[in-house]
């Protein structure tokens, strides 16, 4: 993992580091079977290097709580390391060579259960494994099982930012884990 953090740090694969502070690396515990994904690091975490560490962050840790897990518990990481420019979203490009660590840290944690958070990770987590679209409208909550892995697609916890009734639509999917 010290070798991902490290190729991370030095990457150039897209354009995106030539404006970020730094790239987000994971944040949580390695040994953990559960890997959260998010989408991309914001102004907090681009200051810090740590994925959800902001207002989406404290919405995490909440959710994680109402299941009596903690951030300790989990492994967390972003599909893009760096932040793009005025938190605009991803680009495919972007998503297709930066899912390169994404792939190395699954590879490491081997998860059993895997929760892509937002539309981008669980597009990209679901398409790679049954090559198909899916919209994250109609999956968040849904346990998809592929051998011994479940992969449980959830909106993005800044989905309940700015409205606090979303995040009951979060806390009844995150019993699913
Ligand atoms: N949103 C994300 O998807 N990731 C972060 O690290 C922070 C906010």
């Amino acid at each position: 993992m010290k070798k991902v953090v490290k190729d991370i740090m030095e990457c150039k694969r897209c354009s995106l580091y030539k404006k970020r502070i730094l790239p987000t690396v994971y944040n949580g515990n390695t040994k953990s079977k559960i890997v959260f994904i998010g989408e991309a690091p914001g102004k907090n975490e681009d200051e810090s290097g740590t994925p959800f560490c902001g207002r989406a962050g404290k919405i995490l840790n909440e959710l994680l709580e109402s299941i009596n897990l903690k951030r300790e518990d989990v492994y967390v990481t972003n599909i893009i390391k760096c932040r793009p420019p005025k938190n605009r979203d991803p680009k495919k490009t972007e998503i297709n060579s930066c899912a390169y660590f994404l792939e190395r840290e699954l590879e490491i944690i081997k998860p059993e259960i895997i929760c892509p958070l937002g539309r981008f990770s669980s597009k990209y987590i679901l398409n790679k494994y049954f090559k198909k679209n899916f919209e994250i409208g109609e999956v968040h909550g849904k346990v998809f099982k592929i051998d011994n892995l479940r992969i449980i697609p959830m909106y993005h916890p800044a989905f309940a930012i700015y409205n606090n009734k979303k995040i009951n639509i979060l806390k009844k999917d995150f019993k699913k884990i």
